[in-house]
């Protein structure tokens, strides 16, 4: 039996700093830098920075009667030199102060007692940006009478590997390791415990893992991970390609230029984009667009085709060169969309638009294209191929049931290959590909593994025929191909708010999921900011948690679990037994957690434990620069790697000429 662990995890607790809701992501003090410390970027990667001095008018943190000092500054200087005004250091004018407010529940006591801390704000975003050489800088917010946030950057390294013209990301969305082996046991046959085949990922020059872990929480989601992957950035849950600032509104929020962007501006190459799932959805995203609200569908559509728009723009972006997934419901003229047709505005821009898979294997492959086949996600590949019937249900883009000509990922990702190739060769350029096999995660969402398994395989099944085909068209040589996952299928939970309520329902509520997920509370002692870089020894010495009972904890979790009760903590007496038998089979241990909610197991009463489950997420690569792709990686990893191969770190701000 294939089991998947629900990976949970809290923050660092503490009176001084409220952890369950974070007054702002990245910001453990009243004065913020974005991008944050620790941050690294490609030479010429195009960035916002934005400060805010903050100011709780109530609660632990109170400053001043909630009046933040408007005497501010923000210096930067190269290591070792002299720091300088950031307007001085780039060249560029002061920009105007924002003063806003927002409020905030300190904890879930606060949250519980409906006790908001309203915090009054003054802020400025620096736009469009660039560091050119290579090294560590520093960055010193002065703010609120002496008060000072810094934060350390480094611009990595120019490249100095064999180079990429073209490049593909795969992304198996939620696809973890134990679901390749799940998907490769199915799949593939053993004779006496040996393979007969493999999966074509098997056969990669060059593996490695991936850890996937957000800015301010264990737990990521398809629009951080994949910020992650294309930018070198990490971000909090929702953000694409931007910070996400004090403002809750999801545009004008620092932002970060991703590796296909750069491709586009640094080489003028051709960019794509194919999903299984509706277009608008958060790993497409993240290949162009920029907002803290991954729900911003209609911006994201707009941003696909003009780039960000008003004050915020980097560069002329000109638009992707295909858009080819599910989702028309956000392509059509209605209330959301100030009743435009983006079908018909995007044949005004001159695209090709298709709606079946007849219509996008006629496409021309020197024009541009627009496919989307289904009204929300493309049907699953068990569906397509194994279950024809259930084809019946799924929505074609016009609204009519029985989407039967639906394309599956292999055919989206070799017609876009064409078109990107034939373009690109046109103009004497590179092309890149981003192909997201979106139903693996979406799948296990609804706890269908088979479908998640069937899609995984398709996506096996494409990237093999994807290989060939470059064979045959002659770019394998130059083409870098990677594929990658961004998290697998879990949370943390607050002890002390889980053990003070009574009701099963109630302890659920010390749960805290994706953004509220949280950090690791063991490496770190008590009350003491995320952001203090002293290495804490354990009491077990280097390599082992500081603690192991703190409050924020891991809520660990277990797909396929016996009957049992969690409170989240560690039981200290003896090591735990979850569930006890009797003629009838397993129950609830009395004595396990008695203070915990309970769990109804899912799996065979005779049995007592969990059985087993998952792991980092794998990479695979192939062509030019595959070597970079080998080891144990960061998801940002991926963004550095990706621009080493293509050779986009510069020291100028390098533009090429792009012609659609
Ligand atoms: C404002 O802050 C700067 C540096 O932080 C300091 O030199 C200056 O005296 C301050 N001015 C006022 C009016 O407080
Ligand atoms: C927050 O801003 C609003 C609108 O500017 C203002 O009316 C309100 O007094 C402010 N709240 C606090 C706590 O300062
Ligand atoms: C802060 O003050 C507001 C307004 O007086 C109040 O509603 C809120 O409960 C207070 N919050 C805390 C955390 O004390
Ligand atoms: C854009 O910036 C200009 C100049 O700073 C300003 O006058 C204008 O209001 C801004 N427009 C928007 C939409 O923010
Ligand atoms: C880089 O060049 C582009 C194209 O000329 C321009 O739009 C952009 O503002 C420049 N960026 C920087 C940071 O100078
Ligand atoms: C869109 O159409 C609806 C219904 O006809 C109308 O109420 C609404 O004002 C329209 N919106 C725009 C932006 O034109
Ligand atoms: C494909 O879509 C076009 C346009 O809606 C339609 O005319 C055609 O019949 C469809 N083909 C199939 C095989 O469904
Ligand atoms: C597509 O997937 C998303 C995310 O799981 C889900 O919310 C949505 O309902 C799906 N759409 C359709 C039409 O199945
Ligand atoms: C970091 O935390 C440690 C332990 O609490 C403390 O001794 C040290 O002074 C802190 N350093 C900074 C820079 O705050
Ligand atoms: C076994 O234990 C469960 C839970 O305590 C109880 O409901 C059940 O009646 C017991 N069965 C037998 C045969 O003792």
């Amino acid at each position: 039996m294939v089991a998947f662990k629900l990976l949970t995890v809290a923050l660092v607790a503490g009176s001084a700093v409220a952890q369950t809701f974070r007054r702002t992501a990245s910001c453990p003090k009243l004065g913020c830098v974005f991008p944050p410390d620790q941050v690294d970027f490609v030479a010429g990667q195009t960035f916002d920075i934005r400060i805010e001095v903050q100011a709780p008018v109530n609660g632990s943190e109170a400053y001043n009667n909630g009046k933040p000092d408007p005497n501010f500054s923000v210096k930067i200087g190269g290591e070792g030199a002299e720091l300088m005004d950031v307007t001085t250091f780039f060249g560029i004018a002061d920009p105007a102060v924002e003063s806003y407010n927002f409020t905030y529940y300190e904890d879930l006591f606060a949250s519980q007692a409906g006790a908001k801390t309203p915090v009054n704000v003054l802020a400025k975003s620096y736009r469009n940006i660039q560091l050119h050489n290579p090294g560590k800088y520093k960055v010193v917010l002065t703010y609120n009478g002496g008060m000072t946030t810094e934060a350390t950057w480094e611009v990595l390294p120019l490249s100095d590997c064999k180079k990429a013209k073209n490049v593909i990301v795969f992304i198996g969305d939620g696809m973890a390791t134990s679901m390749v082996s799940a998907a490769r046991l199915l799949a593939h046959k053993t004779v006496n415990g040996r393979y007969q085949s493999r999966m074509k990922m098997d056969e990669a020059p060059a593996y490695g893992s991936q850890m996937t872990h957000s800015l301010d929480s264990f737990i990521t989601d398809s629009a951080n991970s994949a910020s992650a992957l294309f930018t070198g950035k990490k971000m909090t849950v929702n953000g694409l390609n931007a910070y996400t600032d004090s403002t809750g509104k999801g545009f004008a929020n620092p932002k970060v230029e991703t590796v296909f962007e750069m491709f586009r501006r640094i080489t003028g190459g051709q960019v794509g984009i194919v999903s299984k799932a509706y277009i608008a959805d958060a790993t497409p995203a993240a290949v162009c667009t920029h907002t803290s609200q991954r729900s911003q569908y209609t911006a994201i559509i707009e941003q696909y085709l003009n780039g960000v728009t008003g004050n915020f723009t980097w560069f002329p972006w000109q638009g992707v060169d295909l858009l080819f997934g599910g989702g028309a419901e956000n392509f059509l003229a209605g209330p959301g969309n100030g009743n435009v047709s983006q079908f018909e505005r995007w044949a005004s821009h001159g695209y090709q638009v298709g709606y079946n898979n007849t219509q996008l294997q006629a496409f021309d492959n020197a024009e541009r294209a627009l496919g989307l086949f289904t009204r929300g996600n493309i049907s699953t590949w068990l569906d397509q191929h194994v279950y024809k019937d259930t084809l019946d249900f799924a929505v074609t883009p016009q609204g009519a049931r029985g989407a039967y000509d639906q394309p599956g990922l292999k055919e989206m990702t070799l017609k876009a290959i064409d078109i990107l190739h034939t373009r690109a060769k046109a103009r004497g350029t590179g092309f890149s590909l981003m192909s997201e096999a979106a139903l693996i995660d979406k799948e296990m969402h609804v706890q269908d593994v088979d479908r998640a398994l069937g899609d995984l395989l398709e996506l096996d099944d494409t990237l093999r025929a994807t290989l060939k085909h470059l064979e045959e068209i002659g770019e394998l040589e130059d083409t870098l191909v990677v594929v990658t996952a961004d998290y697998g299928h879990g949370c943390t939970a607050d002890t002390k708010f889980l053990e003070a309520q009574t009701a099963d329902r109630a302890k659920r509520n010390a749960v805290g999921v994706y953004q509220n997920s949280g950090l690791s509370a063991y490496t770190v002692p008590e009350g003491v900011l995320p952001t203090n870089h002293t290495q804490f020894t354990s009491p077990q010495g280097d390599g082992f948690p500081v603690t192991w009972d703190p409050r924020y904890t891991i809520a660990h979790g277990w797909a396929a679990i016996p009957d049992k009760r969690e409170d989240f903590k560690i039981n200290s007496y003896h090591e735990r037994i979850p569930a006890v038998s009797n003629t009838s089979g397993y129950f609830f241990n009395p004595q396990d957690n008695p203070a915990g909610f309970a769990m109804t197991g899912n799996i065979d009463v005779s049995e007592g434990q969990g059985v087993h489950s998952l792991v980092d997420v794998p990479v695979y690569a192939w062509g030019p620069g595959h070597e970079l792709f080998r080891g144990v990686m960061g998801n940002v990893d991926i963004a550095f790697r990706l621009a080493e191969a293509l050779d986009l770190g510069k020291t100028s701000n390098v533009t090429a000429p792009y012609t659609k």
